[in-house]
């Protein structure tokens, strides 16, 4: 019983001093635990407890951001982990920190990551001590992120800040650029970019290594600074340090902030995994309406950049196109001679607007040297404009000052010059516009209202009393040279208006590429006027046909009749011959004429075109003629000369030449008949190729073929063939 009480006594004891060891010594652990290893976390601040905030220092709520300073001049801040942490042999911590300048103001001065056997840093000072160190040495060990350059600590001048270990003094014992390690090559980090920058200090008794960077980057995995330290040496005697942040400003000045703080003295292991997306947002502020250039920009996302530089480069080159084509468009020839000439002289661009742009519902037609629209200046004055192309200068410079000089001519039956523009390769001339049209399309165009007797002998008259006065009224001889229905314009009251003088002339100096050698028009172009040229015997030529043709309604040479119709001067004479001269006139006229008068008026256009240019009358006696204050000469269709179709002669002694024997080549400039050609007639035996010049060829009597400046090959067999079956064979290949 003794002895088993005995042993129950001695096994509670036992197992109480059991007890006792197993508590003690897990105390122990503990203490000793506690004691040899530290590691916290800083997720935000927004909890203080273990927080020591000295000066300016102060937490943001509610987004638990340390601020060490605001933006006001002079400040310091500084931010401790409460409880000092043993001196260890190693440490590592992770921070994030933003420097977010204000705009307009220069930035500074940077913060620390400061270890210090003490919290009371009342000695230290603001500006380049950064709030850790004053002028004389003070214990502590810093990190610092400088922005400013302070030579006399050992900094370095780069853009961006740079990044260095300071011991006991704001010396620096290392330095350099802030930058990071990344895919081979240093990356330079800007400090003062307002964007959180991760900073890792680690420690191991022997080597201090620090790294930056950006938010979103990994650790690199080469330290910017890696620096020999001996934390012993540097705090003798001293077992207990504590950690945290100092921050400063100046006349620089800047918000110093720090975001997230792991810390750990068991190496980068005991460290916290940082998570981006749970930090405090970092306050920008506003930029002042004025920014002021070193102010740092929010940067903008390189593809809008690129972007509006894009879009830009192309409206510019939108703008520079619209601009070099309208002066294309509007260009001008103008040269020194035209000077005298400038008040006649119409800008492109006046008549571009005037004719809508010459567009197609101002287009009036085609004439045989251009098209003609109509166009409306701004003062309401309603004007035709007709486009004329050349290619060469020569001519244009007289072409300009005869047109200029007729302007000068004034007669109500002509059609009224306004003036001209000259462009390359181009000119335009401006007339008064005819609501009426052309003579040709009363004459042959069904559609048109066909001018009775009356109203044709007006024109006849109008136009003989125009020719008369360029014949005779103005200083100077002024040939037509192109007499025909078609450059006989008609104004509101139907009277007759002579147009388009001189264009002939215009083209006889090589100013055209349309039409070459041909001067005037096939039909209407007296016998002699290759031989000798123009005078006013041809122009009466031309008037005598114009006035057979008015009479007629039908054009000189008319293929598809029959034959002894198809020439209208021989037909008229042979009319006469058999005493039925009004056979021949136009039957669209009706009954309501005289026929004394028309008979006149044929017989006038008989002696008019005459192939002997001296039998013909002068303009003056036609005027007089046809005012009957003078009675024709006597002469009958037997007279040598009268009644015969011979579209060119050498001289009037070789009459008996017939018209068989004439070859010819047209060019088809465009005209209202197809058988109203513009060409060169030459006896047979001399081709003439109408390709822009002159060619005559000797050719021996055999079949050859012409060239049509439309490329249209003919064929046309010498001599048997007459001129008609000449066109006609043209006319059926076309
Ligand atoms: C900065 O903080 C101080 C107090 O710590 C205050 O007086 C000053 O107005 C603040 N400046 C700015 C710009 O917020
Ligand atoms: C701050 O951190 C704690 C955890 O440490 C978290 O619960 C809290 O939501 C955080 N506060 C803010 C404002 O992020
Ligand atoms: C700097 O700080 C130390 C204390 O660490 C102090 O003894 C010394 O007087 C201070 N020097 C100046 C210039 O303030
Ligand atoms: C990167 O910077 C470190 C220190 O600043 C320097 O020692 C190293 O040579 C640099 N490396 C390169 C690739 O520039
Ligand atoms: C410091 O950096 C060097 C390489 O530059 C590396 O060898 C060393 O391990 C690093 N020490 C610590 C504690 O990270
Ligand atoms: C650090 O300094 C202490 C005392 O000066 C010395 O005992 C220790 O060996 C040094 N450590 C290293 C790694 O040099
Ligand atoms: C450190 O303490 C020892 C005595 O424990 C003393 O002899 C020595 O001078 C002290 N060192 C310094 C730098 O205070």
């Amino acid at each position: 019983m003794h002895i088993r009480s005995r042993l129950s006594v001695s096994s509670s004891s036992m197992a109480r001093y059991l007890l006792q060891i197993l508590i003690i010594t897990s105390l122990h652990l503990i203490s000793l635990s506690s004691q040899q290893e530290t590691s916290f976390v800083y997720q935000n601040f927004t909890s203080q407890e273990n927080l020591y905030l000295d000066a300016s220092a102060k937490v943001l709520l509610p987004s638990g951001l340390l601020q060490l300073t605001n933006t006001s001049d002079y400040q310091m801040g500084r931010a401790f982990h409460k409880k000092p942490i043993q001196l260890i042999s190693s440490f590592s911590t992770h921070f994030v920190c933003a420097l977010v300048a204000k705009p307009g103001v220069e930035p500074g001065h940077g913060l620390t990551f400061l270890v210090s056997p003490s919290t009371d840093f009342s000695y230290a000072e603001s500006t380049r001590y950064l709030g850790a160190f004053n002028a004389s040495r003070s214990p502590a060990l810093a990190v610092e992120l400088d922005t400013i350059w302070n030579p006399e600590f050992n900094d370095i001048k780069v853009v961006g800040g740079h990044v260095g270990i300071d011991v006991n003094d704001p010396i620096s014992i290392a330095v350099a650029p802030a930058s990071y390690y990344s895919k081979g090559r240093n990356v330079s980090l800007n400090l003062l970019s307002g964007n959180p920058i991760q900073v890792w200090v680690d420690y191991d008794g022997s080597v201090l290594n620090v790294s930056l960077a950006p938010l979103e980057v990994e650790k690199p995995s080469r330290p910017v600074l890696s620096h020999p330290i001996n934390l012993s040496d540097i705090f003798p005697n001293i077992s207990k340090l504590f950690v945290g942040f100092s921050a400063a400003t100046g006349n620089s000045v800047c918000d110093h902030y720090i975001l997230w703080w792991s810390f750990g003295t068991s190496g980068g292991g005991s460290l916290h995994r940082l998570d981006i997306s749970k930090l405090p947002q970092v306050p920008h502020p506003k930029p002042l309406p004025t920014v002021h250039p070193k102010a740092p920009h929010k940067k903008l996302p390189p593809w809008i950049i690129f972007l509006v530089v894009f879009l830009a480069v192309v409206a510019l080159a939108v703008l520079a196109g619209v601009y070099f084509q309208r002066r294309k468009k509007f260009s001008e020839v103008s040269e020194t001679w035209e000077k005298e000439f400038d008040a006649h002289r119409f800008s492109y661009k006046s008549l571009y607007k005037a004719t809508k742009g010459f567009s197609k519902d101002e287009f009036l037609g085609k004439g045989g040297f251009g098209e003609v629209y109509r166009g409306k200046l701004p003062q309401g004055r309603e004007i035709a404009v007709k486009r004329v192309s050349h290619n060469g200068d020569e001519g244009v410079k007289q072409f300009v000052a005869e047109v200029v000089s007729m302007r000068c001519l004034k007669h109500r039956n002509l059609v009224p010059l306004f003036g001209y523009c000259r462009r390359k390769r181009e000119l335009l001339l401006v007339s008064e516009y005819m609501p009426n049209g052309s003579l040709d399309e009363h004459l042959f165009d069904e559609a048109k209202r066909i001018l009775s007797w009356k109203e044709r002998l007006v024109v006849v008259k109008g136009i003989a009393s125009a020719l008369w006065y360029l014949h005779t009224g103005a200083d100077q001889v002024v040939l037509h040279r192109d007499i025909k229905a078609s450059n006989i314009m008609l104004d509101e009251e139907f009277n007759g208006r002579l147009g388009d003088f001189g264009m002939a002339r215009f083209h006889e100096h090589g100013g055209s590429a349309a039409t070459t050698a041909a001067v005037g028009t096939v039909g209407y172009m007296a016998p002699e006027l290759i031989t000798m040229g123009a005078s006013t015997g041809t122009d009466v030529y031309a008037f005598g046909v114009f006035m057979l043709e008015v009479t007629c309604g039908r054009r000189p040479v008319e293929p598809q009749l029959e034959v002894e119709k198809r020439h209208m001067i021989k037909w008229v004479c042979e009319c006469w011959k058999k005493d039925s001269l009004l056979n021949a006139i136009d039957p669209r006229m009706g009954d309501e004429f005289s026929p004394e008068e028309v008979e006149m008026v044929m017989k006038l256009g008989l002696l008019c075109s005459n192939i002997v240019p001296e039998s013909r009358p002068t303009m003056e006696q036609v005027v007089l003629y046809l005012n009957e204050n003078m009675p024709l000469p006597d002469f009958s269709p037997y007279t040598l000369g009268i009644g015969t179709f011979a579209p060119v002669l050498v001289d009037a002694a070789s009459l008996v030449v017939s018209s068989a024997s004439w070859s010819w080549s047209a060019s088809s400039s465009a005209n209202h008949s197809p058988y109203a050609y513009q060409g060169t007639y030459q006896p047979w035996g001399q081709t003439v190729e109408t390709k822009n010049s002159l060619h005559i060829v000797s050719e021996s009597e055999k079949p050859k073929t012409q060239t049509l400046s439309s490329g249209v090959k003919t064929t046309v067999t010498p001599p048997a063939e007459d001129l008609e079956s000449n066109l006609t064979s043209i006319s059926s290949q076309r």
